[in-house]
């Protein structure tokens, strides 16, 4: 049993569902509060205005000194499992090489499959697992993780294996999606019809059968998959029992979120171009949109319409996307500083975004995303007084002390 006691503001969305337009800025704030996990983890009491809750007297305390108090952030986008790093693209960059430009003359994603090919399992699980740990360290307290980098059946599995190991071995609930519709390997080059058939009638049935996926994600975007594939894909992986992902209108506005809301995806994500109808579409289906700040800034791209959506009443959520080509960062508190500076979203639409409807982007809204009586006491204690702190300053690790179902990590 752990008591967290002297919290000055415990700052919390509240609910099982994500949270969409005036809603996505509605935050629960208690006063000189405290909180109160069972032995299992799960959040039992919580106080406010001095008082304590009732049969603690067994409990380990932690006094927060009057600190602020809030959900655990979750990561809802990353592709945490690879070979190898890209810092060789820099320079290609700076001469004037578009992402795309880079994957089409072989480098890029194509890049990192071959040493995610290459690397052992417990290589891959080994240096994962360092990753998982710096994210703790930030405050994140559940991941999702696709795979994607090895784009045949084998080393698929491979990743995916690792991600469900991260989840035993890692502080954190990590969540595992198949991207394997994530490029066109060399294999089948020139033949992406050809890379989706195989990947339905060889690896789905296998990642579904092995249940290492929870979700199964594709990237729609010219020259990678178009919105006829994306669908035959996420409809076949829907049919084994795993929800749709879509990264959508990263470059490109394809038509991939306007797919999210016609298939009812959980999430779309990027966003970066999205049009008016992928908008209405993404409302009318309540899909989470994803957003993925750092990765704007990193390719030198538009920031999505985050305001526009708010408005329309698309749920929103912010997270990292860390991946070695586009967003080669881990911190997520980045993010919400470019929720504020450039998606000018307030902080409680940043801070629910970056919990409550994050976790309902990886299906654990009734689990994780709030600090309420049931949920899982997954907590973080600022380096600050209040949810404005968080946006505002940058640069600086604010987290002060970490909680993962009751345990201080
Ligand atoms: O979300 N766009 C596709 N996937 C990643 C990038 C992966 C990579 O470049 O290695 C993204 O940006
Ligand atoms: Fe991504």
């Amino acid at each position: 049993m752990l008591l967290i006691k002297n919290i000055g503001t415990l700052a919390t969305p509240q609910g099982n569902t994500a949270r969409c337009g005036a809603e996505q800025g509605r935050i629960k704030e208690y006063k000189n509060a405290a909180v109160l996990i069972s032995g299992s983890g799960v959040i039992t009491a919580i106080t406010e205005n001095g008082k304590l809750p009732e049969n603690a007297e067994n409990a380990e305390i932690i006094d927060a000194c009057g600190a602020l108090a809030t959900p655990g952030l979750v990561d809802a986008h990353t592709h945490l499992v690879f070979g190898g790093w890209r810092a060789h693209e820099v320079p290609l960059k700076i001469s004037g090489a578009s992402y795309l430009d880079i994957l089409n003359a072989g480098g890029g994603i194509l890049n990192t499959l071959v040493n995610t090919r290459k690397a052992s399992e417990d290589e891959l699980f080994e240096r994962a697992l360092l990753f998982l740990d710096e994210q703790a360290a930030l405050g994140i307290t559940s991941v999702e993780i696709k795979s994607g980098y090895g784009l045949d059946k084998e080393t698929e599995l491979k990743q995916l294996r690792v991600i469900r190991r991260l989840n035993e071995a890692a502080a954190q609930d990590v969540v595992s999606t198949f991207l394997g519709a994530h490029a066109i390997p060399d294999e089948f080059k020139g033949n992406a019809d050809g890379y989706i058939d195989y990947l339905i009638a060889e690896v789905l049935p296998e990642v579904a059968k092995e249940k290492l996926a929870d979700f199964c994600d594709v990237f729609t975007e010219s020259s990678v998959f178009n919105v006829e594939q994306s669908r035959r894909i996420l409809l076949a992986a829907q049919k084994l029992g795993l929800p749709s992902k879509i990264h959508a209108d990263e470059i490109d506005p394809l038509g991939g979120s306007e797919l999210a809301g016609e298939i009812g995806a959980v999430s779309a994500e990027h966003l970066i171009a999205t049009r008016d109808s992928g908008i209405a579409a993404m409302a009318a289906s309540k899909t989470v949109a994803c957003l993925l700040p750092q990765t704007s800034l990193y390719l030198g791209k538009p920031f999505a319409r985050a305001r526009d959506m708010i408005s329309a009443g698309v749920p929103v959520a912010i997270a990292t996307d860390f991946n070695p080509g586009s967003c080669p960062s881990l911190n997520i508190q980045l993010s919400m500083n470019l929720g504020y500076l450039k998606y000018r979203m307030y902080p409680g639409e940043i801070l629910t975004a970056v919990t409550l409807n994050a976790a309902c982007a990886i299906g654990m809204g009734e689990v994780i995303g709030s600090v309420e009586p049931g949920k899982q006491g997954d907590l973080v204690i600022w380096q600050a007084d209040d949810i404005a702190m968080l946006a505002y300053r940058m640069g600086s690790n604010q987290v002060k002390t970490v909680i993962k179902k009751g345990k201080i990590l």
